[in-house]
Formats: C-alpha cells, structure tokens, sequence
C-alpha cells in the first residue's frame, strides 16, 4: 500500500464516521489518489454467508452454486421447503425437507444410483447422476430445475442464484472417483503432507489442529472434521470446495482441485471422536 493509498482510506474512514447527515461528496484530492476498487464507491453485499459480491469472479458463483447443491434454503437463507419432494421415489428411505436437496437425489459425487449412492445403501433411489449436464448450457441446466420433476419456485431458488447452481452443474462439478473409492468410500489420492499444511494454517483456525473444536455431533456422539472425513470423504471435498452453507466458513475453490484433495486426505487422519 502506498502511502496515497493509505491518506484516502483515513479520509473515507472520516467520511463513514460522518454517517447520512455529513456529506459523502468526496473532495478532489482523494478522487484523484484513490484506485478504484469494488467496494470505493458501493455498498456492496459483504456479508460472506449470504451475501453476494459486486464483481463475483467465478470460483465465487461455482462456490454458492455448490452450497444450492447441498442445501439450497440454508445457503440462501429462504423457507425450508415442506414435506417430501414429489419425484423422490418409494424405493428411498427419506422424507421431508432433506429429499429437496439436490445432493439427496443426485449423490455428493453427481452420480446418483452409479455412484456411493447405489443399491444396498440407505440413500439409494434409483435416480441418475447429473454427469452427462456438465458442459450443457445453463439456460437449459436452470430450465430442468424448474421443470414438472424438479418443481424448484422463483420462491425457492430465485432466476439469479439458478443461473449459479446451473454453473456449478455445468462447470463446477468434479470427477469424485478420481479421489474416493466409491465401494468402500475412502480417500484413495492426496498429499497428506500437504494437506497437513493447509489444514494448520487454515482449518485449525477454526476447527483446531485435531479438528475437534467445533462438533455438530447429535450430543451423544461427536461429529468432528476427523469424524466427517473419515466416513464421508466426498461430502467433506465437497465441503471444502463450497463452503457448508449458513456457515461461516472459507472455501478453497479459487485453488487447484488437489489442495482440496490433500486436506481432505489429511483430515481423514484426524481424531473421530
Ligand atoms: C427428488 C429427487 C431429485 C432432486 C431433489 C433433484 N433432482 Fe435432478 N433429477 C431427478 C430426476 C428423477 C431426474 C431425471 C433423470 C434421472 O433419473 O436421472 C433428474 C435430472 C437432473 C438433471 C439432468 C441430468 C441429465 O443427465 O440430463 C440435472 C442437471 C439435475 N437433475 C440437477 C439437479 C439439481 C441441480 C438439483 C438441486 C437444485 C436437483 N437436480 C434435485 C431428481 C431429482
Ligand atoms: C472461518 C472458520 C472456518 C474455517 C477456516 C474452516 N471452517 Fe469448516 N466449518 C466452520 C463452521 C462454522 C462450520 C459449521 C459447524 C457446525 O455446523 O457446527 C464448519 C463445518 C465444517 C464441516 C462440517 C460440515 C457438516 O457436514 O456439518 C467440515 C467437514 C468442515 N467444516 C471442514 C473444514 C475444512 C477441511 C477446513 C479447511 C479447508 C475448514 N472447515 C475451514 C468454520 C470454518
């Protein structure tokens, strides 16, 4: 930062305290030191969890996408949708608000009943993955979900945030069997040593250096990164790739697929309980 730089943001730092009642009209000497940036002259949207930048870059839309994908009414903070999704099918062994999430029908490895989700496991429908929509255009991924099967409302998923779910469909998804078996759902790439890296200087700050300072367990049993990693691997990468929506928590998807991948591969050497 230089030293003009830092003049300007002391004057639009006076500028804020002023607040509604003292003028916003900047002078001529901070227009011409200020480099413009996305925020100089907006108000933006800069809550992280819900919010949407003024100049979202595309790790960004793929990211939210990928939150719809896993739960689209936490991710954009709207009504949880009521009773059981009409096209989930007798065959399934769900019910309620969770047979709305894309992931419930479609796999955390976008391969429905090909994939972990297959005959025998207790998420099975018999439903197919969405690999083949990858490459389609997001007009036609975003009328799909709003056709007689998938019966997604402007209320549910508003026209602007499915234009982001249909990229995420289109561009965001990942070859999940490259990285975990899909019979015995364990990690079967990444760095470990890597993955240890990015877990200290990133995760731990939230989740500790063992992954167990937040717990969503039910209470009687804890649920830790460790937890998670080691037993659902796919949904973790996923996680780290997007986000787990409602959460304040970073994502890693402006970076190359295999960080994801090592850190995953490193929590799943995490304590479990
Ligand atoms: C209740 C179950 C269910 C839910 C939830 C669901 N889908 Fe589907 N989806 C289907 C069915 C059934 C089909 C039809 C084809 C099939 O059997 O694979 C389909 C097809 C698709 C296709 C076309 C696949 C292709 O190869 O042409 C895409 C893309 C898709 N879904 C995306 C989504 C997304 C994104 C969400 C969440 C916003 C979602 N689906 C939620 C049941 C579901
Ligand atoms: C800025 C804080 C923060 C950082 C950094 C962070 N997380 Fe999270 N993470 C959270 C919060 C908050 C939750 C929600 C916990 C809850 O629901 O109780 C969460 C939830 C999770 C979950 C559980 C999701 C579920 O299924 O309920 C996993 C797995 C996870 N994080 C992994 C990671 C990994 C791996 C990293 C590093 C790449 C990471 N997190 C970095 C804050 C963070």
């Amino acid at each position: 930062m230089n030293i003009l730089r830092g003049a300007a943001i002391v004057a639009a730092t006076s500028v804020l305290l002023l607040g509604s009642t003292g003028s916003i009209l900047a002078t001529g000497d901070e227009e011409e030191n200020r480099e413009i940036g996305d925020y100089e002259f907006s108000s933006g949207s800069p809550d992280f969890v819900h919010g949407v930048p003024t100049n979202p870059e595309e790790a960004w839309t793929l990211a939210i996408g990928g939150r719809i994908y896993d739960n689209w009414w936490v991710a954009l903070d709207v009504a949880e949708p009521r009773g059981t999704h009409p096209s989930y099918p007798e065959v399934g062994q769900k019910s309620g608000p969770a047979t709305w999430r894309c992931k419930t029908c479609h796999g955390w490895d976008f391969l429905g009943s090909e994939g972990i989700y297959s005959e025998g496991s207790s998420n099975y429908t018999g439903i197919g993955g969405i690999r083949a929509a990858q490459g389609r255009s997001v007009e036609q991924i975003a009328a799909t979900l709003r056709d007689s099967t998938h019966l997604y409302t402007t209320d549910m998923i508003s026209d602007e945030q499915l234009g982001r779910i249909a990229a995420f469909v289109s561009r965001g998804q990942i070859d999940v069997a490259k990285y975990v078996d899909l019979e015995t759902r364990q990690m079967i790439a990444g760095d470990i040593n890597r993955g240890r890296g990015i877990f200290q200087t990133v995760c731990a700050a939230c989740h500790g250096y063992d992954g167990r300072l937040l717990d969503w367990g039910d209470g009687e049993s804890s649920n830790f990164v460790g937890t998670e990693a080691s037993e659902l691997p796919d949904e973790v990468l996923h996680k780290v790739l997007s986000s787990h929506p409602g959460a304040a928590m970073i994502n890693l998807r402006a970076f190359p697929v295999d960080y994801s991948v090592d850190v995953v591969a490193y929590a799943a050497t995490l304590p479990i309980d």
